[in-house]
């Protein structure tokens, strides 16, 4: 029986930068979905997350059933509109990737389906295809609006390699991650209620301000541009122009394994997203404050903020410490169910056995 694993991932930096066509720097990791399945006339998935198994005939796919089944629908309703026709598929998901954590579990579940699809109906789709056609399926059918980061993420990934892409030209390196670095996902435990709304709203302010200054891209927007901008505008589009310099600056000092300047752009990064995106939570900074008490090289949260996870930076040898440390302060102040995992980058949705 042919079985994907689709990974989620972390951003390393470059946040909420993808949708006005900035630089991101994220990393495929080892938590992820299994997808174990067999060609069949109709979808037949079953979640253990969700604990459900649901049967829908082909003719139901435009059909939302507001569940977790929507990012399967929205997959298939992406490559009917491209007049691609894969058939059904029957199997099971399972994995270890948290959901609603910030690390991407839609965009994982979206590409282990594609993957599967590509494979057993021969779709002949690339990689870029692949992660373009997730990002439909989240846009247009889910109807969340997000940038390309997750699914470009998701998709290319590469063991032991942190990814730079240029949002605007898809045009991307693989940045070599040292490996005296561990990475700790830290999950606040923090529903993210606020994220759907929030996000949107930023996207919005970004979108004007593209717009106003006549520029296709964040790249393109100097300091002296945010002048021609309400006060309001101007605080949101600074932090995203210093973001898209400090994706930049950290990809050099990665090359550079300067991992002193790599861990003070992860700060820099989060105190401005805190302080002028305003899209972080006290027990975000909590974290971040922490880790860096204890002997972390850098922290910030990853993804879109507003609950969810943040990540810590540390050598390796120190890593196992630190989170203990973190955790233990943590749920002394909060009362969330909060938890932490030590991660590795991994390879992007790929067949694993067939
Ligand atoms: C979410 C979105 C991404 C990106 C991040 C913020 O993960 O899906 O497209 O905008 O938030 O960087």
């Amino acid at each position: 029986m042919p079985k994907i694993f689709s990974p989620g991932r972390i951003n390393i930096i470059g946040e909420h930068t993808d949708y006005s066509y900035g630089y991101v720097m994220p990393m495929a990791i080892n938590l992820g979905n299994y997808l174990e399945y067999v060609p069949y006339d109709k979808i037949s998935l079953r979640s253990d997350a969700y604990n459900e198994e649901i049967e829908l005939d082909l003719s139901m796919i435009n059909k939302k059933q507001n569940k977790w089944i929507d990012y399967i629908l929205g997959i298939y309703n992406a490559l009917f509109e491209l007049n691609l026709k894969p058939g059904g598929i029957k199997g099971r998901i399972y994995g270890n990737l948290p959901i609603s954590s910030g690390l991407s579990s839609s965009a994982s579940l979206e590409l282990a389906i594609l993957v599967a699809l590509n494979n057993s109906y021969n779709l002949k789709l690339n990689k870029l295809q692949l992660a373009l056609i997730g990002k439909k399926a989240e846009n247009d059918f889910v109807g969340v609006p997000s940038g390309i980061l997750d699914q470009f993420a998701v998709t290319f990934g590469k063991k032991g390699f942190a990814i730079f892409l240029d949002t605007e030209t898809l045009s991307y390196e693989y940045i070599p991650f040292p490996k005296d670095i561990s990475v700790i996902v830290y999950n606040t435990g923090v529903k993210r209620e606020l994220a759907k709304t929030g996000y949107a709203d930023r996207k919005k302010i970004v979108e004007d301000s593209l717009r106003i200054l006549n520029k296709n891209s964040s790249k393109e927007i100097i300091e002296k541009d945010l002048e021609k901008l309400d006060p309001l505008y101007r605080k949101r589009m600074g932090y995203i122009i210093r973001e898209n310099n400090r994706v930049i600056n950290a990809k050099e000092a990665l090359k550079k394994n300067n991992l002193e300047l790599l861990g003070k752009l992860l700060i820099e990064s989060h105190n401005d997203i805190a302080k002028n995106y305003e899209v972080s939570s006290k027990e975000l900074d909590f974290i971040v404050e922490t880790s860096m008490k204890y002997g972390a090289l850098g922290a910030r949260l990853t993804g879109a903020g507003f609950g969810g996870s943040a990540i810590i930076l540390a050598l390796r040898d120190k890593a196992e410490k630190i989170a203990e440390s973190v955790h233990k302060e943590y749920i002394k102040v909060f009362e969330y169910k909060s938890f932490y995992n030590i991660v590795e980058s991994n390879d992007g949705a790929n067949i694993i056995e067939n």
